[in-house]
């Protein structure tokens, strides 16, 4: 993930930026960059590599501004460069800018057919020069950002310096975090309060949609409308821990939000966004194409994820799959293919007992061993011979989530990257589905607009006494995922279906007191679990669509709630239509009082049988 940093300072700021930037190193980059404004005049220093290349350009070429803005970057579209570090700037203005611009080669186009010329391939740049043009037409600042932002797809986080404006700093924010610092006669922007800590630790945090307009004495907030909107400042505990809750009560809350910046992390790892084509980050070669038997084994939402993942291995790169929870595989001991066998093994911490267990019977056989991790340095990733990070950042909420969807991503670019080499997915697929995948932080902030919907359907939820959840295909471990992430912090007894499975039991438990939610995205399957709908209703059971505005209209019954999730390709809907299953299990729990982070009863990380 990118850092942002903005300071409007009564001294010289660049220094204090570079502070800020190296709290937030834990984000992962690889070139920063610092701009201030001098007797209004716009000037840059940029660096590849650590801060303190940086810091020995600015102590050879020092900055005096008292305003500035800073960056640490990590690469998404363009190579690790110093022409494609942040901050983009033209004669009009300096921005820097966390996370994707969906449309920006369009835009791209627009602009040099009009003679922009562009330093850098990246899709900030964009910005820059569309802002740009806004005043060359003859806008002030402040309206040119506005007519800008509407324009602009996808998840970011901006902040913009101006030319000839001392006194003058603008954040955006539709995705990754953006906070805004109060100070003294200075005010400051921050991707989250560690950063600024140092200056003060009273924040405002902008919600998905606004932009902050900031002055040395006062900060206006609109919404995406431009319309002038209240966002309370708060005290942030000073000196806030590395990974603080943000603005949210809990961490569980914070992950499910932060989601749509950390699956931009990931996409970034597994993802070449100019040629859109996948790329794996590891060294060791794996050559799919001789691949006789790929098997899986993980425990909990990581299994959850590994099941899902299945359905791509097998229809997009026709990869013969096995799953297996770790408790069972390790002691089953399965054959595995005796020659080219893949063993892959799912885990957030790296530590779980049973599916080290698993990997270690597993290298017994022979199998190349594969894990797809969150902490590349735990046991489970020592032990493989390639190890796949799903760099989804520190994950505290024992209920995990930013984890199971960036697992998905990390899972969807290897099932392609195999497909590719099988000869399965031709050139111009992989560039369809990359291109699908590009678009995930953008749909995840739409379905994260759910929530105050699925707040109210709560209270109804936490009467229940058990829930049935339904999905097929991709939507069926989603389903299985649902229950377990309620059940796990709200303690309702909750049970996921494959939807086609109904009628061979579970629907003797359907009644008025049943509440039955199901993950069905218009997709080719939608008429057959619509079918299924219909039984449940005809039994009087309550209905909780989660669907898109295809699936909305095409269902005829009366629901208890439709969550409607944006229109998007089928193939990898589990990665959004997670988000309001997440949310439905939080504010269930919230509403019952449950401890959401600490589950009674659970452990993050199960190191022991
Ligand atoms: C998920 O919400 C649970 N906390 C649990 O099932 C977890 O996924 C499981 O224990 C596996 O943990 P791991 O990913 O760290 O191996």
């Amino acid at each position: 993930m990118c850092g942002i940093v903005g300071i409007l300072g009564k001294n010289p700021v660049a220094l204090d930026v570079v502070e800020a930037l190296r709290r937030l190193e834990y984000r992962g980059y690889d070139s920063a960059g610092v701009a201030t404004l001098e007797d209004g005049q716009l000037t840059r220093r940029r660096a590849e590599g650590k801060l303190r290349n940086l810091e020995q350009k600015l102590s050879r070429e020092p900055l005096n501004g008292l305003i500035g803005i800073g960056h640490t970057r990590w690469a998404t579209h363009g190579r690790p460069s110093v022409p494609n570090a942040h901050p983009h700037a033209t004669d009009k203005l300096a921005v820097v800018h966390n996370g994707i611009i969906e449309n920006f080669a369009e835009f791209r186009a627009e602009l040099e057919a009009e003679g922009y010329r562009f330093e850098s391939e990246t899709d900030t740049e964009v910005v820059a020069h569309l802002v740009t043009r806004e005043i060359n037409r003859g806008l002030k600042p402040i309206e040119a950002v506005g007519a800008v932002l509407p324009r602009l797809r996808g998840a970011f986080a901006l902040a913009f310096l101006f030319s000839g404006e001392e006194d003058l700093l603008i954040g955006a924010r539709n995705g990754p975090p953006l906070a805004v610092g109060i100070g003294d006669g200075e005010m400051y922007l921050g991707s989250d309060a560690f950063a600024l800590a140092p200056f003060t630790n009273m924040i405002a945090y902008l919600e998905d949609g606004d932009w902050a307009i900031l002055h040395r004495n006062a900060v206006e907030f609109r919404d995406v409308t431009g319309k002038v909107v209240q966002r309370p400042a708060q005290m942030v505990a000073a000196g806030a821990a590395l990974v603080d809750k943000g603005n949210h009560r809990h961490f569980m809350a914070k992950e499910i939000h932060e989601q749509p910046e950390v699956v931009t992390h990931t996409l970034t790892t597994y993802i070449d966004m100019v040629s859109a084509s996948v790329r794996m980050p590891f060294k060791e070669t794996l050559d799919w194409s001789q691949v006789e038997r790929l098997s899986m084994s993980a425990c909990g939402t990581a299994y959850l994820a590994g099941l899902t993942a299945r359905y791509w291995f097998e229809t997009l790169a026709r990869v013969p799959c096995d799953i297996d929870v770790a408790s069972e595989f390790r002691y089953r001991e399965p054959p595995l293919a005796p020659r080219n066998g893949v063993a892959m093994f799912l885990s957030q911490s790296g530590e779980t007992a049973d599916t080290l267990a698993s990997l270690r019977y597993a290298k017994s056989q022979n199998q190349t061993i594969l894990s797809v991790v969150n902490v590349p340095t735990s046991t489970i990733a020592r032990e493989s011979h390639i190890v796949a990070p799903i760099t989804a950042g520190p994950e505290i909420g024992v209920a995990s989530t930013k984890a199971f969807t960036c697992k998905l991503v990390t899972l969807a670019s290897i099932a392609i990257a195999a497909g590719r080499a099988r000869g399965t997915i031709s050139v111009a697929r992989e560039q369809e589905l990359v291109r699908e995948l590009i678009m995930l932080p953008g749909l995840m902030t739409q379905a994260l607009k759910t929530e105050v919907q699925i707040e109210r359907l709560a209270h109804k939820l936490s009467k229940a006494r058990d829930v049935l959840y339904l999905g097929r295909g991709t939507s069926y471990p989603l389903a299985l995922e649902g229950a377990l992430k309620l059940k796990e912090i709200s303690y309702i007894h909750a049970e996921g279906y494959a939807a086609g499975e109904l009628k061979h039991g579970p629907i003797a438990l359907i009644d008025e007191d049943m509440p039955v939610i199901v993950v069905a995205p218009h997709d080719h399957l939608f008429e057959k679990t619509a079918s299924n709908m219909h039984e449940v209703a005809a039994r009087g059971g309550r209905i909780i669509l989660i669907t898109d505005e295809k699936g909305a209209a095409e269902t005829t019954i009366p629901t208890e709630a439709t969550i409607i999730m944006p229109t998007m390709a089928p193939t990898f809907s589990a990665m959004v239509y997670a988000i309001p299953v997440q949310l439905i299990a939080y504010h269930t729990a919230l509403v019952m009082g449950k401890d959401v982070d600490q589950p009674r009863n659970l452990a993050k990380s199960v190191t022991v049988e």
